[in-house]
């Protein structure tokens, strides 16, 4: 992640850096040293790399059970151990609760998407998902259970690690579940100042948790060009 002196994370509000320095672009270099295949993000920000959000869907012409679907294997059949030479290397993974994202490929730039949804979002929405290429894994009825989800994404698409990329409101959910051990931020020489309604880091929503801060342990600190840093940190267990 990217972030101002400040802890915030909307790059659109950044100003230009002297010497045309674009920060954002550190995100993409540092986050490749770390050679995970795997990216999971929340709704809003996924919502940056996929069709315009909302759109009204046709109804779907079938009932679609409430079962997890592998676009890529002819038969979604998530025990499978079988790997299917056609399986995808990379993913884009984001959750949405509520079936709002929309897809017109199966992929981010060649990253094979999956949506990490519930039992109660509409046949149209599972139905758009599929006819999209797109794979979901359902984790919960009203809200998606984190740590459900992630033992999916192993047991169906063998992913270990992943590279949790934002925004601040997913972040949060992840570190309260305790599913984030290592944390990655880039801080660059700008100070936001725009106040509690923009991002941050970790931006929890809702009523504040009595506990929530981790301790942490840094692993490491480089200085980059033009004045950004480089930090990173073991959450350690509370
Ligand atoms: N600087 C950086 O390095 C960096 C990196 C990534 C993103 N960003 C920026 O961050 C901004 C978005 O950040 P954000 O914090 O507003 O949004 P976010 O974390 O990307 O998404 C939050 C939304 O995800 C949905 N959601 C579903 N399940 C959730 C859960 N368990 N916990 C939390 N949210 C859940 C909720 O939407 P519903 O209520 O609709 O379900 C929630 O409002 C974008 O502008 C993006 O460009 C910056």
């Amino acid at each position: 992640m990217c972030t101002t002196i400040d802890g915030k994370i909307l790059t659109s509000r950044w100003p230009k850096l002297p010497n045309n320095f674009n920060g954002a672009s550190l995100f993409e270099s540092t986050a490749n040293t770390f050679r995970i295949p795997a990216w999971l993000v929340g709704t809003t920000t996924m919502k940056e790399f996929s069709a315009p959000p909302n759109t009204k869907l046709p109804r779907s012409p079938r009932k679609i059970s409430r079962t997890d679907h592998l676009a890529h294997l002819p038969s979604s059949n998530p025990q499978s151990k079988i790997r299917n030479p056609q399986s995808p290397k990379s993913f884009s993974i984001a959750v949405d609760t509520k079936g709002s994202l929309r897809f017109t490929r199966p992929d981010v730039d060649g990253d094979h998407t999956i949506i990490l949804t519930t039992t109660s979002v509409p046949d149209s929405y599972l139905h758009h998902l599929q006819s999209a290429g797109v794979s979901y894994l359902l984790a919960g009825r009203s809200h998606v259970n984190l740590p459900l989800a992630m033992r999916k994404l192993h047991s169906s698409f063998h992913i270990k690690k992943l590279l949790l990329e934002g925004g601040g409101a997913f972040n949060a959910s992840m570190l309260h579940a305790r599913l984030v051990d290592e944390i990655s931020q880039i801080i660059l020489p700008i100070v936001d100042a725009g106040g509690p309604k923009i991002p941050s880091l970790f931006h929890h929503l809702g009523s504040t948790p009595k506990k929530a801060a981790a301790p942490l342990h840094l692993l490491s600190h480089k200085s980059l060009p033009h004045g950004a840093q480089w930090l990173r940190y073991r959450v350690l267990p509370t």
